[in-house]
Formats: structure tokens, C-alpha cells, sequence
């Protein structure tokens, strides 16, 4: 009898990134001599701060060993100096650097939730949480959010509507991507009350935390009253413009949470060595550092923002922080809207890739006439970018109507 190799069924259940699909299109547009200006990661042209070049050429050691699995003492002491400067007093063993946020949210998940447990999260989500979710065997359930609405929260009880017995965590992420909203001080007190009342961890993904374009940046773990509950997930990718360096870590206060992620932490063995080194001088002048950057997303987003707004039957609000928009356009399937912009469309030479929306929702048939978009090109790319989508949305409707 032939025997067949067996692939795992729990990783096909995982999504092909919604963010990295049209890629092979977009090569082919290129290799036909369209220029794509790409606005579907969040991976921006922002340089990252000169002192990390200067760290990184200065490390002296002729070997590059495994650095411990709690973090190299250095580095970890250097996000306790950064986080007091949040006014947040944490001790080494509150903070585990980890491979980005992406693994700190792995982390995370693997913490606190069995398979078959729940864990709340807001729709439009990022995408990852539901590719490890998949893989973990959690359920996230989803409280829709609406952009006519500016994604603000729901009342308290329709959040306690979808918490039942096996719910665990509530996810947050704020600034949020893809949505660019920031949570008002009211719907923050709003879910510290609703994960004490029903005694739930609050998974706060704060990678955006500085790039806020009003007020401060702030923390779930500022919050006194919800210590034992919150577990934040930082990232430099952002704040840094770094996302390759992929140094992150999960932070809480929480010592039986951090007991249950070091053991994870140690099987992965550890963080990169050289990159921990490199980036301490970032987080001494975290705030330095981050301000510029995110007054340079806040030049790029009144560029976005602005020519959508005068889109005809073009839905958006305007994002307070991150540095992603999603606007709802007039036609009902963005994905084939992309896919027009990339095999069918070019104005003077140039395209556009954008994401559609549909993959960062949980509840099917939702998003599917919306778009992300990351302005992680300069004010006169985005221009460009922006005159691509205008008349690419005309010439998508001439054709297709609104299909
Ligand atoms: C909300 C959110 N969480 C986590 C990540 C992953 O970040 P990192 O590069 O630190 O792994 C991203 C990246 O875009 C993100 O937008």
C-alpha cells in the first residue's frame, strides 16, 4: 500500500497573509515596467535612528552566543528606564525581550488560553492573531467595529455579551492597525472594568504606543487597579522604524503570567544577541527617537487623509494614531479592485498596492468593501499613490460598475 505524506491540518487552517498575497502580482506588474508604490506592509522608508548603527558597530565580542533567555541584563534594564519614563515602575523579571511583537503576542496566546478557551477581540483585527489563534486551537471572538463610527468601542454590555465561561483574555491594540484609532481614556477604563468584573487578562499590543498624534502615549500598564490583569506586548519595530531588527518583549506585572512565559522563553532559547545590544541606546532617548517619527507619520497621514476624504462615496474617519488608514470605497470586492490595480491599471507608468480589507475580519462576508492602506512612503509618494487610487477607483467602476 502507498502511504501519502501528511501535512498538519492545524497550519492549513491558518490564512495566507492578507497582507503578502498580491505579491506575485505586483511582481509581474513590475517586470512589465510598472512601478508599484507600495502601501501593504508597515514597512516604512523612515530611517532608523543613527545611535543604532553606532551601538551596533561597537559591539566588541568575537562571538555571537545565545543571549539568556530572560533577556541580556543590559537590555532588559534599559526597557525598565524606558518604562519609567511612562511613569510604569516595573523589575527585570516584569520583561521578557522576544522576536517582535509577533512573538510576544504568540506568547501571550500560549500564557493564557488552552485549546478550546476564548479570547475577545475587536474586529477589523491584525491578521496574526488569527493565524495564531489557528494554530493554537483558541477561539477569538469578535466585537465588530464600524468605520462610519470612527471604530470606537461598544458599550460595556455588548462587549459582556460575547464573554462566556471559557473566555480568558479580551485583546486590545492601541494605536491600533489596521484601524489607526486610539482608545479614549473612557474605553480604557471600560475594559480594565470589564476584565476585573469577569476576571479576564487584558492582552494590550502596544507597538504603536508613541505614534499618537494628540496627547501622550500611554499604557494599559499605567493602570493600577488592573496590575494582576494586563500584559503588554512592545515592539521596536515602529516606534524605532526597525521592524527587520525584530526585538519586541511582553511585559506584566503579573508573576504567574511571567513564570508560564519565561518557560515558553527558554524553550525558543532567546532573543537575538546583537540586536538587544544595538538597541539600547534607543530605548535611553525612546522618546527622542519616536516623537520625530511620529511627526513624520502625522505630515503623511493629512496626505492620505485629505485626498480620500474627497473621493466621491469614499467612507473615512480620520486615524489618531499608527500608520494605517482603512476607508470604505463605493464597490463591493476590494480584492478584485487590487488585483485590477495591479494586472489591468497603470496611470503614467505607476500602480498601486494596497490591502483590502476582508482577511482582517473574523465574522465572514465583512470588510470586503474596504481597504488598508500604510503610509509608509514619503508626502510626495503618497501623492502619487493617492492619484493612482483616484482615478483607478474611476476606471474599476467604468468598467466593473460597482461590482
Ligand atoms: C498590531 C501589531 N502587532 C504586532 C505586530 C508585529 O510587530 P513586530 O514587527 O514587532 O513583530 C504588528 C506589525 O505590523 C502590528 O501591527
Amino acid at each position: 500500500m502507498k502511504r501519502k505524506l501528511h501535512l498538519s491540518r492545524r497550519v492549513e487552517s491558518v490564512l495566507a497573509s492578507p497582507i503578502r498575497k498580491f505579491l506575485p502580482l505586483a511582481l509581474a506588474a513590475e517586470q512589465r515596467g510598472i512601478e508599484v508604490l507600495r502601501v501593504n506592509v508597515g514597512d516604512s522608508d523612515i530611517p532608523v535612528p543613527k545611535v543604532f548603527w553606532r551601538a551596533l558597530r561597537s559591539f566588541r565580542d568575537r562571538n555571537i552566543g545565545y543571549a539568556p533567555s530572560p533577556g541580556i541584563p543590559q537590555h532588559t534594564r534599559a526597557w525598565v528606564k524606558y518604562y519609567a519614563t511612562l511613569g510604569v515602575k516595573l523589575r527585570p523579571q516584569d520583561i521578557i525581550p522576544t522576536v517582535g511583537c509577533a512573538e510576544a503576542m504568540l506568547f501571550a496566546l500560549l500564557g493564557v488560553a488552552d485549546p478550546g478557551d476564548e479570547v475577545l477581540v475587536f474586529e477589523p483585527v491584525y491578521p496574526s492573531y488569527k493565524g495564531f489563534a489557528a494554530m493554537l486551537g483558541i477561539r477569538l471572538v469578535p466585537v465588530t467595529l464600524s468605520v462610519e463610527n470612527n471604530f470606537a468601542l461598544p458599550p460595556a454590555a455588548t462587549i459582556a455579551k460575547k464573554i462566556t465561561r471559557k473566555t480568558r483574555a479580551i485583546v486590545v491594540i492601541n494605536p491600533n492597525n489596521p484601524t489607526g484609532a486610539v482608545l479614549t481614556k473612557q474605553e480604557t477604563a471600560r475594559i480594565i472594568q470589564l476584565a476585573k468584573k469577569y476576571h479576564l487578562f487584558i492582552i494590550a499590543d502596544e507597538t504603536y504606543r508613541e505614534i499618537v498624534f494628540q496627547g501622550k502615549p500611554t499604557s494599559f500598564l499605567q493602570s493600577k487597579s488592573a496590575r494582576e490583569h494586563v500584559i503588554a506586548l512592545d515592539s521596536m519595530s515602529k516606534k524605532f522604524s526597525c521592524p527587520g531588527v525584530r526585538i519586541g518583549a511582553i511585559v506584566s506585572r503579573n508573576a504567574e503570567v511571567m513564570r508560564n512565559v519565561l518557560r515558553v522563553a527558554m524553550v525558543r532559547l532567546s532573543a537575538p544577541t546583537l540586536e538587544q545590544w544595538a538597541t539600547i541606546p534607543l530605548l535611553e532617548h525612546a522618546a527622542t527617537h519616536a516623537r520625530s517619527i511620529a511627526r513624520e507619520y502625522q505630515r503623511r497621514r493629512q496626505v492620505v487623509y485629505s485626498a480620500l476624504k474627497k473621493m466621491p462615496g469614499v467612507t473615512v474617519r480620520q486615524p489618531a494614531g499608527a500608520l494605517y488608514i482603512i476607508a470604505a470605497l463605493p464597490i463591493a470586492n476590494t480584492e478584485d479592485f487590487v488585483k485590477f490595480l495591479l494586472t489591468e491599471f497603470h496611470y503614467r507608468g505607476k500602480t498601486a498596492l494596497v490591502t483590502p480589507a476582508a482577511d482582517f475580519y473574523i465574522t465572514p462576508g465583512l470588510g470586503r468593501n474596504q481597504i488598508r492602506i500604510a503610509y509608509v512612503l514619503n508626502a510626495a509618494r503618497l501623492r502619487q499613490v493617492m492619484e493612482v487610487l483616484e482615478r483607478g477607483l474611476q476606471a474599476y467602476r467604468q468598467k466593473y460598475g460597482t461590482a
